[in-house]
């Protein structure tokens, strides 16, 4: 079922231009320490950007001096849905309260030197035909035929665009995004061009997917960790010594073997879709699945969605407690839900969706 659907954030809201914050970079605190838990991973330690895929920069002055609080406690709390970005919100289903999430975005606003830019909100008129040409031209090979991202960021996800005014888009596009590949396309296009662009990806707002308000998978007890305790053993063949193809584990998955497999994206991706069995140990919290895996041989498999950050910080971590036999899902997880494989959703008794 796809409708629109109010936020059900309660969180601060920004809009109004705020002071340019003198700060330090390494501005510490809680919002300094949950952002190495948390987002150092992929954003980067200072939010220079892709550490891992295409983690945005968070410390560029075009993205800070646009992006409302309200644009950045939403981006965290809900993230991008099926994308890397998993939403952080513990109500749903994510590790993080409300105020933590704000002291995290206070750490991202410790980064900004510039005032914010008062843009105002008017939507803008244009040509949503045109503008699909327009952007299927310049913006596609980056952003995908839809806006639903490829080597750059995704732009139509209602998470995105429901914080995302006309003027911030148009803004973005003739400005560019510095020290990234987003161009500055202000000299290269018609005004009109961009506006039509903007209205062009407005149209993706309308329709989303519903995510059900989950408050928190079960606890590791609860759950069994071997699949199959009594099956064969798969004979994966590795990539590099690390990396297990999604066909080979499908395979092993119908073949009823033995393996464990392990989600190590954060706990609200978990509830949304998983590949079955799979148990939540998300990459910032490894250790309380340690003492319950098995120590003969048994292939574990981790994997996230970005295909190999979060699966490949759970992997490290385990090879480092003498478990050899733990590899990454070489393509990740979204590219198994594309490909048809079996998923379950939502928590363990749940119907599957
Ligand atoms: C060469 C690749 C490339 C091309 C071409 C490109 N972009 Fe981007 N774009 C990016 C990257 C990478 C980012 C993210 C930059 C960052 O780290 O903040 C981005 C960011 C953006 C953002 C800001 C999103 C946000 O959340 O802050 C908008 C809007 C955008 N692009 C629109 C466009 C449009 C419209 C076009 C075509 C006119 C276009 N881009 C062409 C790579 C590209
Ligand atoms: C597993 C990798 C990963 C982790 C961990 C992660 N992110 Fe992201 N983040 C991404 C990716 C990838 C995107 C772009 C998603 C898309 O295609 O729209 C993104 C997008 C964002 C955006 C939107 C940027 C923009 O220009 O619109 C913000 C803000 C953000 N992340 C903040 C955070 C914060 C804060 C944390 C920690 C709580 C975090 N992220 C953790 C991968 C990650």
């Amino acid at each position: 079922m796809r409708i629109a659907v109010l936020s059900l954030l309660l969180v601060a809201c920004g809009g109004a231009p705020t002071e340019p914050r003198t700060t330090p970079p390494e501005a510490t605190g809680e919002g300094g320490a949950l952002y190495a838990q948390y987002c150092a991973l992929c954003h980067g330690e200072a939010g220079e950007g892709y550490a891992a895929d295409n983690a945005t920069r968070l410390r560029g002055q075009s993205f800070l001096t646009t992006a409302s609080d309200d644009f950045l406690a939403m981006s965290i709390a809900r993230g991008r849905p099926h994308t890397a970005m998993a939403g952080y919100s513990s109500n749903f289903g994510g590790p993080l309260e409300d105020p933590q999430i704000d002291a995290i975005v206070q750490h991202l606003r410790a980064w900004q030197t510039e005032a914010s830019l008062d843009l105002g909100e008017a939507p803008l008129e244009g040509d949503a035909e045109n503008g699909a040409q327009v952007f299927a031209q310049r913006c596609a090979s980056c952003h995908g035929q839809l806006g639903n991202g490829g080597s750059a960021q995704s732009l139509n996800r209602w998470t995105f665009l429901s914080r995302a005014t006309d003027p911030f888009l148009r803004h973005a596009i003739v400005n560019g995004r510095e020290e990234t590949p987003m161009p500055a396309f202000g000299d290269e296009l018609e005004p009109q061009a961009i506006d039509d662009i903007v209205v062009f990806l407005r149209r993706f707002e309308e329709e989303h997917d519903v995510v059900p308000r989950y408050m928190a998978p079960p606890s590791l007890e609860q759950m069994t960790v071997i699949r199959h305790p009594d099956g064969p053993t798969p004979a994966f063949t590795l990539r590099e010594e690390r990396f297990v193809s999604a066909a080979q584990v499908r395979d092993a998955l119908a073949a009823s073997s033995r393996i464990v497999l392990l989600d190590a994206r954060p706990t609200s991706d978990w509830l949304i879709e998983r590949i079955p069995g799979a148990l939540p140990v998300p990459y910032y919290a490894i250790d309380p699945i340690v003492a319950r895996l098995p120590r003969d041989g048994t292939w574990i498999v981790a994997y996230c969605g970005c295909p190999h950050a979060a699966s490949g910080e759970v992997v490290d971590h385990l090879r480092e407690a003498g478990f050899e036999h733990a590899v990454v899902l070489d393509e990740g997880v979204y590219h198994w839900i594309e490909a048809g494989y079996p998923t379950e959703s939502g928590p363990l008794d749940a119907p599957a969706e």
